[in-house]
Formats: C-alpha cells, sequence, structure tokens
C-alpha cells in the first residue's frame, strides 16, 4: 500500500536523477529534482534542473524548469473522504490494468472513450479509471498551451514540450509537460491585495476574454491558478493549470459563445472536459 498526498517517493528527493522520454523525437532527456509544489491533487508539479549529462539537442530548454507529472499514483481523490474509502494504489492493480489495456488494444488515443466510474470492489478497475483521468488531463492540458501560444510569455507560462518520465518499478510512463519556471511567485489567494496593481488585473481579464476567441474554456480560473510574481511586489501575473480545459471542436459560434458564457470566471465552473469525470464524487 502506498499512502498518498503524505510520503514523496525517492525519486521527488532534492537531487534524485529522473529521465523522461521527450516526444516525438523520444531523445532521453536527464534530469534532477530539486522540489515539489505539495501538496498534490491531481498532477504533480516539480522543479528540476537539467543533468550536465544530456546532449546538446535540448539546449533550447532552460536550466530549470517545472516538470508538471500526471501520475495517477499520487491523486488525491484516493485519499477517504466522507463516504468514499481510500483506494490506495498497487502495482499489481496498475499491472492488471495496463495488461487489459494492450490486450484490447487502448492505447494513447487522445479520443478514447472514457470508462464509467467502477465498482467499489475492482482495483484494476479504478487503475484504469485514475489512469484514463490522468490521461484527459494531460491532453486537455497541452491541447490548451498549443492553442494559446501567443499569450505564452506574457499572461501564460512558456510551454516547452512533453515527455513520459520512466520509473522504474512500474506498469506505466506518466505523461508529462515541460513548463517555464516563475520564481518567487505566490498565488492569488496569498499576496497582499494591495500591491497587485490594476494593470495586472486588467491584463489577467483580459486573458480570460482572449481563451474564448482562442477556442479554449479553463473551467478551473481558480485564486490557487493564478501565479504573481515577485510576491511581494508582483510585475507579472500568469494563468496555469489547464488539467479541466475545453478545448473547441466542431461548435458554431453560438454554441460556443454559450459554453464560453457557463465557463467564465465567477460562475461556478462547469465541468468542459475532464473534471465532468470526477463530478458528483
Ligand atoms: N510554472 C510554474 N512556476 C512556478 N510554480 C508553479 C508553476 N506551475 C505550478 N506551480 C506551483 O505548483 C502548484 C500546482 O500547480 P498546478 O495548479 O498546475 O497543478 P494541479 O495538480 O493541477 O493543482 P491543483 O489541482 O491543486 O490546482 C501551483 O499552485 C504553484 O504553486
Ligand atoms: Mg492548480
Amino acid at each position: 500500500m502506498t499512502l498518498v498526498g503524505h510520503e514523496l517517493p525517492e525519486y521527488y528527493q532534492p537531487g534524485a536523477n529522473l529521465s523522461l522520454n521527450l516526444e516525438p523525437t523520444n531523445t532521453l532527456l536527464f534530469l534532477r529534482f530539486l522540489r515539489a509544489f505539495t501538496p498534490f491533487s491531481m498532477g504533480q508539479a516539480i522543479l528540476v534542473e537539467l543533468d550536465p549529462g544530456n546532449d546538446s539537442s535540448v539546449l533550447y530548454l532552460p536550466q530549470t524548469f517545472i516538470l508538471k507529472v500526471f501520475d495517477p499514483k499520487f491523486f488525491s481523490h484516493r485519499l477517504p473522504k466522507g463516504s468514499r474509502p481510500a483506494r490506495p494504489w498497487t502495482l499489481e492493480a496498475e499491472t492488471t490494468a495496463a495488461a487489459a489495456r494492450k490486450e484490447q488494444n487502448r492505447g494513447r488515443d487522445p479520443d478514447f472513450e472514457p470508462w464509467r466510474i467502477p465498482e467499489d470492489d475492482d482495483a484494476p478497475g479504478w487503475e484504469e479509471w485514475y489512469y484514463q483521468n490522468a490521461e484527459l488531463q494531460y491532453h486537455a492540458e497541452i491541447s490548451a498551451y498549443d492553442r494559446l501560444k501567443v499569450l505564452q510569455v506574457t499572461t501564460l507560462v512558456h510551454y516547452y514540450g512533453s515527455g513520459l518520465l520512466q520509473l522504474s518499478q512500474r506498469s506505466i510512463a506518466p505523461h508529462a509537460l515541460l513548463l517555464e519556471y516563475i520564481p518567487d511567485a505566490k498565488t492569488l489567494d496569498q499576496v497582499d491585495p494591495k500591491v497587485v496593481s490594476a494593470n495586472l488585473l486588467h491584463s489577467l481579464l483580459e486573458t480570460t476574454e482572449q481563451f474564448g476567441r482562442l477556442g479554449i474554456v479553463h473551467s478551473d480560473i481558480t485564486p490557487g491558478n493564478i501565479l504573481l510574481s515577485p510576491g511581494n511586489r508582483p510585475l507579472r501575473a500568469v494563468i496555469i493549470d489547464f488539467g479541466e480545459s475545453g478545448i473547441r471542436e466542431d461548435e458554431s459560434d453560438e454554441e460556443w459563445q454559450k459554453i464560453v458564457r457557463i465557463n467564465r470566471p465567477g460562475i461556478p465552473p462547469g465541468c468542459a472536459s475532464a473534471c465532468k469525470y470526477f463530478s458528483g464524487m
């Protein structure tokens, strides 16, 4: 049994080595773990640095950056809450789920049909469900960064790419995003409101307006998903965490406007994509 939300594994300890297969080239990237942003809820945001052993093909990456890992092993949903029982990760259930996925040829196609909530005693079923939700969040986040390229480096962080984290004694390699690190940041709820300028607030509002025009609804704009830096006298504000975002596909202008309206910040977020599979739990 592994506790989630309480203890970090040895590969998330300062100085630990990590390796990642960059997509789509499959280049192996060697990293060193620096710190984790805990507690984890869905993704795991960790700060890493490049290992000197990397070849020059990865020189476009900064020395330190955020790795946002979608490893279902650490989902906080596994912790007991109210009438919901604990659903601890086990290698056995992960391996059974991974074997069934392979046998049924359910690969990493982003358009897969998500499963319904499994029966209580179906441990591999839960493992599959957590895995699918990790994949949905990952696909939502990379799709959003892709559509919102024009906003990166101002009110969004720079998205450098993605890869598969290689972990020993596991039956899956979790997806991860490589993101610009905002040093000395505080979330909107942690800063003194007096130091947040009208200009910064205006830039955030303008950005949320742009999301809709660029075919994205964020669905989770909370103070915890807005970073201000430097924290004691902010000069930059960025919106992070697109794991629950919805992407415009073939909706008409009218349909899309309605979706944007429902998902407008301040209104209880409608579940645009991945989050709907967690609703009611
Ligand atoms: N680019 C970044 N630079 C600096 N800190 C970051 C960055 N991205 C994430 N963090 C830190 O990690 C925390 C979690 O990140 P994020 O919200 O993306 O993950 P999450 O698992 O979706 O979290 P949650 O579900 O709690 O909102 C942030 O609140 C912030 O403290
Ligand atoms: Mg968040």
